[in-house]
């Protein structure tokens, strides 16, 4: 078995989890501002997610992590903006500690392997229309979230995204809040603003401006 000593200072601990706070308002605000755009491209998805809302919770308190399990459909959409959005296209780069053999290919010690995961999220031979944005995929017929193995905007195995789960939280808390007291609405129905995005730290929209509707 290997060990790995790690030594912290109260600077650089302090330091470290304020690198994760960065990291971590930086992508669920980017997966944010992908939900809204998406809505203003598909008003009937973001109205069927504000009426299951409005079903599951009572008037005038605020969604709850306990509403999660009725809100299979505001979660389906929130996977697929996770999954079409891939803000996280490249992930971060690792090395390889030891010689391996994959796939036929053979890795030296050393090298550094930058997981694709664009290759998962988008690709037509793992599922149909990859490129459609269409929450019913993570659906099955009675309208409950199915787990699929292919999702993985978090990446996988040991060096899986260390704030997957307080991002999934995050991001169904804010948007369901968002969604239950706002109707997003474009500045220009006849000029929606542009699906395509930009890469930088992460992959997000182009600028675009909102019409956030008090309900
Ligand atoms: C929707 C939001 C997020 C997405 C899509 C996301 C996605 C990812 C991905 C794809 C990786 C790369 C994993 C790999 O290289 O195999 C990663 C790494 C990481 N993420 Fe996230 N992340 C999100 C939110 C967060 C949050 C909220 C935090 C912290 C509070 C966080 C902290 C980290 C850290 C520390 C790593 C590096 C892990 C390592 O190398 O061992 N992420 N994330």
């Amino acid at each position: 078995m290997k060990f790995i000593f790690l030594s912290f200072s109260g600077e650089n601990l302090t330091k470290s989890i304020g690198d994760l706070f960065v990291v971590g308002t930086e992508t669920t605000s980017t997966v944010i501002l992908w939900t809204i755009l998406y809505f203003l491209h598909h008003p009937n998805i973001q109205s069927r997610c504000y009426k299951e809302i409005q079903v599951v919770v009572d008037s005038g308190r605020l969604p709850s992590m306990k509403d999660r399990l009725s809100m299979s459909y505001t979660q389906a959409v929130l996977q697929e903006v996770l999954r079409i959005a891939n803000i996280v296209i490249i992930g971060v780069p690792h090395t390889v500690d030891e010689d391996i053999i994959f796939h036929g290919y053979h890795i030296p010690k050393g090298t550094v392997v930058m997981p694709n995961l664009d290759s998962v999220l988008l690709d037509d031979k793992i599922r149909r229309d990859a490129d459609v944005f269409r929450p019913e995929r993570f659906l099955d017929g009675s309208g409950q979230l199915v787990k699929r193995e292919e999702f993985i905007p978090f990446s996988i195995g040991r060096r899986v995204c260390l704030g997957e789960s307080l991002a999934k939280m995050e991001l169904f808390l804010f948007m369901t809040i968002l969604i239950q007291r706002f109707e997003f609405k474009p500045v220009d129905p006849d000029n929606l603003p542009t699906l395509k995005g930009v890469f930088g730290v992460t992959h997000a929209p182009s600028k675009y401006e909102v019409r956030a509707v008090p309900r």
